[in-house]
C-alpha cells in the first residue's frame, strides 16, 4: 500500500479471515472484534497522528470505531499479558471455602460435600448451618438455626403492614426486593436470620396478595420448605412436595462466584452491610441470563407445543439469534449437575400425580432436540442443559406461578449470598478493579 494512502482496516480483517477460512468465520470477523468502519475526520486524523493527515511519509489508517462491549477479544498490555477479560471469564476474584464448581467434571462441592451426597440427606436448614458456620459470632447448629429461622419468619411478616398497591403491582421478585429493602443493614447473626427468613415469607405473601388473598402467618414449627408451601397454598403440603422443595433449596444454595454472588461480595467489600449485599445480589439474579431463565423455559415449552415441532422451533429461534433458555453455562462444559439433581427431585412427585406428565415428556423431547441442534450449530462451544431447565418443571409442579420462579431461586440462594458476603468482609479487601479507557482524549492544547 502506498504511503499517504488510507488503509482499509475493516477490509483487511475481512480479507485475512477469509484466507483463515472456517477458523475465523469470514463474514463477521470485523464485527466480532467490535470494529466498525467510520468516515475519516481530518480533525481526528490530526489528533491521532499528532500532525497534519496529509503529511507525506505516513500511512493513514482508516478511522474505525472499536466497540469494547461488542468485542469478543480481550485487551493486551504492551508486554502482551492480558489486562482485560470481557465478562471476567477465568478471572479469579476471591478465595472461598464455601463451594467449588468444576466445569469440566460437572461437579459441585459445597463445604467439602459433593452435591449428590447432600441431596436427600441434608435439609435446607442443615446446608444453611454448613454454609454459615464460621461466618457468625458463634458456631451455628442446624437445630438451633431451624428454630431461630422459624422465629425470624414470624418477625419479618410484620412488614406486610407496609404493602401498598404499587408494590403489589410489581413482578414478584421486585416486590420481594422492595420489601427486603425495609430491613435494617447489619453484619450479625440476627440480620442473617431475618434476611434468610424474609424472602421465604415475602414471596408467598406477595403472590397471595396479587391473587386477592391475605398473606398467611408463618408457622415457626415447620421447616422453611414446608412453611413456604403452606403459606403459598393455604394447605399443609405433602411429604413429597416438602422433600422436592427442600431438595431444590439445597441444590441452589451456593454455586461459586456466579454473577449475583459476586455482586454480594462487591457490596460486602465496602462494608455496607448484609441487607445491601442481598439487595444487590437479588437484582443481579433477576436477569434472564442468570436466575431469570426458568420462567422463559416454560414459555419456550409452550411455544414449541409438541415434541415433533421441537427441532424446527429451536432452529428458527437460533436463526433469529436467540438463546435457548435453560442451556449453556459460563463454567460448565458438560451437563450442570444441578439439572440431574432437580430431575431426580421431580420423580417422587410423579407417583403422587403432582407432575404434568405431558409437560415432562415434552421437556425431555425438547432437551434432546436442543442438545442435538446446539451441537450442530455451535460445534466449538460445548452447550448442555443447565439448572434452570428442570427448575421450571419442578417449581411449576409445586404450584408456583412462572413469574415467581426467580423469587424462589432467591429464597434458596440468599444463604450463599450471606455466607460469601461474610467471607468477603472477614477475609477480603475492597473490590476495586480498573478499566481500560477507550473513549476520546481531550483535544490537544
Ligand atoms: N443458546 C444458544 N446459544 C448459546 C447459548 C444458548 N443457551 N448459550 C451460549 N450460546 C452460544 C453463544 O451464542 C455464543 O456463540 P457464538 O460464539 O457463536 O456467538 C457461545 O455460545 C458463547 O456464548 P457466551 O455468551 O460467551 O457464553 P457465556 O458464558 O457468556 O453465557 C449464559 C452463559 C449467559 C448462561 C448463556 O449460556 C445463556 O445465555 N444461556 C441461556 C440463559 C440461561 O439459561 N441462563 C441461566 C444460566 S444458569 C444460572 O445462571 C443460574
Amino acid at each position: 500500500m502506498a504511503l499517504g494512502e488510507p488503509a482499509d482496516i475493516v477490509g483487511l480483517i475481512e480479507a485475512a479471515t477469509r484466507i483463515g477460512g472456517i477458523l475465523f468465520r469470514p463474514d463477521s470477523a470485523a464485527a466480532d472484534i467490535g470494529i466498525e468502519r467510520l468516515r475519516l475526520c481530518p480533525k481526528l486524523g490530526e489528533r491521532f497522528l499528532g500532525c497534519d493527515p496529509e503529511h507525506a511519509g505516513l500511512t493513514l489508517i482508516d478511522c474505525v470505531k472499536i466497540d469494547v462491549n461488542q468485542s469478543k477479544i480481550d485487551h493486551l498490555s504492551r508486554k502482551g499479558e492480558n489486562i482485560m477479560k470481557n465478562g471476567l471469564e477465568d478471572v479469579i476474584a476471591a478465595e472461598t471455602q464455601l463451594s467449588d464448581v468444576d466445569g469440566e467434571a460437572g461437579r459441585l462441592i459445597i463445604r467439602g460435600i459433593s452435591l449428590d451426597h447432600l441431596i436427600g440427606e441434608t435439609s435446607f436448614e442443615d446446608v444453611a448451618a454448613l454454609l454459615l458456620d464460621g461466618m457468625t459470632e458463634a458456631p451455628v447448629e442446624a437445630n438451633d438455626l431451624a428454630a431461630r429461622l422459624g422465629s425470624a419468619r414470624v418477625e419479618v411478616a410484620s412488614h406486610f403492614s407496609a404493602v401498598d398497591a404499587t408494590l403489589i403491582s410489581l413482578p414478584p421478585v421486585e416486590a420481594v426486593r422492595a420489601l427486603l429493602a425495609r430491613l435494617e443493614d447489619g453484619e450479625g447473626f440476627e440480620t442473617m436470620l431475618r434476611l434468610l427468613a424474609a424472602p421465604a415469607v415475602f414471596l408467598p405473601g406477595v403472590l397471595r396478595l396479587q391473587r386477592g388473598e391475605s398473606p398467611l402467618a408463618p408457622d415457626p414449627a415447620l421447616s422453611q420448605a414446608a412453611d413456604i408451601l403452606r403459606m403459598l397454598t393455604g394447605k399443609m403440603p405433602s411429604a413429597e412436595q416438602i422433600a422436592a422443595l427442600d431438595a431444590y433449596l439445597v441444590t441452589i444454595s451456593d454455586h461459586g462466584l456466579n454473577a449475583s454472588t459476586f455482586a454480594s461480595r462487591v457490596i460486602a467489600s465496602t462494608r455496607a452491610g448484609l441487607t445491601s449485599s442481598v439487595l444487590a445480589a437479588i437484582s443481579a439474579l433477576k436477569g434472564p441470563l442468570h436466575g431469570g431463565a426458568p420462567g422463559p423455559v416454560l414459555d419456550m415449552l409452550e411455544a414449541i407445543g409438541t415434541a415433533d415441532n421441537a427441532k424446527a422451533w429451536l432452529g428458527d429461534a437460533l436463526d433469529r439469534g436467540e438463546r435457548l433458555m435453560g442451556f449453556g453455562h459460563r463454567v460448565y462444559r458438560v451437563r450442570d449437575p444441578r439439572a440431574d439433581a432437580l430431575k431426580a427431585a421431580l420423580k417422587p412427585l410423579f407417583a403422587t400425580g403432582q407432575v404434568d406428565r405431558a409437560r415432562s415428556e415434552l421437556a425431555e423431547a425438547v432437551e434432546a432436540a436442543a442438545l442435538a441442534i446446539l451441537r450442530e450449530r455451535k460445534p466449538n462451544r460445548p452447550l448442555d442443559v443447565n439448572v434452570e431447565f428442570y427448575t421450571a418443571l419442578l417449581l411449576e409442579a409445586l404450584g408456583f406461578p412462572r413469574e415467581a420462579f426467580t423469587g424462589v431461586f432467591a429464597i434458596g440462594r440468599t444463604v450463599g449470598w450471606l455466607a460469601h458476603a461474610r467471607e468477603q468482609a472477614l477475609e477480603g479487601r475492597l473490590i476495586r478493579p480498573r478499566s481500560v479507557y477507550v473513549g476520546p482524549l481531550p483535544a490537544a492544547a
